[in-house]
């Protein structure tokens, strides 16, 4: 990706409002991320206009992400770790791709079973099936009944990619359970929108001994009070709703062992960074 220049933290506001809203300068209402405003802000905004767009026809997964991606500036400012750059908004969405193929490719074997959670119309899991290993099937869990229809429609004629309905909060998850191949399990910011995930931690443990490996692209909690980016970010969190306890449930919960954190790897919003965690069960 080509770095276009650095920014010093002074320069954000000329970026993005959240400085302003953050320090209670600009409008803003603490939001409270309920399966309701899931239901508003995904189902029916964001992949029901989609839907709409492409629910007729014959259409690329790649239009669609297009389409759904189509906020992005030319010129956007993302952060690197604890820094802030400037660089080509298209060029760091290449990027952020790359990083969700890099992180979860290596755990795949042959013959397994790759399961995304909160996998939206099953864009990452085509990316992952474009490289794939043999014989892998690709199964999405999704919430929002309009990204399932969508990937119904886009993966029509394709045996080994789909997605259907799932809830994090259900009880028991039915796409793990008909799995009979050994699972790699993957989350790209589906679980920053579930503010405690302690029941995903409940409904795993029963499917153990086929969960071969985890891997989440996800927003942790900012633990960071001495830089005034780690705070906004602490703050950011806090005011959206964001998952705050993956880290901290990861590492309490006995029989599990935490292979790899890489914190704040890269963010499309600097607020809300991406970390890449990797883990199985003993
Ligand atoms: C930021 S999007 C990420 C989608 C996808 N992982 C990706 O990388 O493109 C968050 C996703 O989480 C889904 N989601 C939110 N709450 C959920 C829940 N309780 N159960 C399942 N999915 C949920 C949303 O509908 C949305 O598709």
């Amino acid at each position: 990706m080509k770095i276009i220049k650095k920014i010093d933290v002074n320069e954000f506001p000329e970026w993005s409002s959240w400085p302003q809203m953050l320090l209670g300068l600009g409008i803003w209402k603490n939001a409270s991320r309920t399966v309701g405003k899931i239901e508003q802000e995904y189902n029916i905004e964001k992949y029901g206009q989609c839907l709409a767009q492409f629910g007729k026809g014959n259409h690329s997964i790649e239009e669609i992400r297009a389409y759904y991606d189509s906020a992005i500036q030319k010129k956007e400012c993302i952060s690197l770790g604890s820094s802030l750059v400037i660089v080509g908004g298209r060029d760091f969405l290449r990027t952020y791709e790359k990083l969700i193929v890099d992180s979860v490719l290596p755990e795949i074997k042959d013959g397994d079973a790759v399961v995304e959670l909160g996998a939206g119309f099953g864009y990452n899991l085509h990316l992952l099936s474009k490289i794939s290993k043999k014989n892998v099937e690709y199964l999405g869990g999704e919430y929002s009944r309009n990204a399932v229809t969508l990937a119904a429609k886009v993966f029509e004629g394709r045996a080994n990619i789909s997605v259907e309905h799932f809830n994090f909060y259900d009880e028991d998850y039915a796409i793990l359970k008909k799995i009979d191949r050994p699972i790699v399990l993957f989350t790209a910011h589906a679980i920053e929108q579930i503010p405690d995930i302690s029941n995903m931690f409940k409904v795993l443990s029963k499917y153990r001994k086929k969960i071969r490996s985890v891997v989440h692209l996800e927003p942790l909690y900012s633990t960071d009070k001495s830089t005034l980016l780690g705070l906004m970010r602490q703050r950011y969190a806090e005011v959206n709703d964001y998952s705050r306890n993956l880290l901290p449930l990861l590492e309490k919960t006995s029989g599990i062992k935490i292979t790899s954190v890489k914190r704040d790897v890269m963010g499309g919003s600097p607020l809300n960074p991406t970390s890449v965690i990797k883990w199985h069960y003993r």
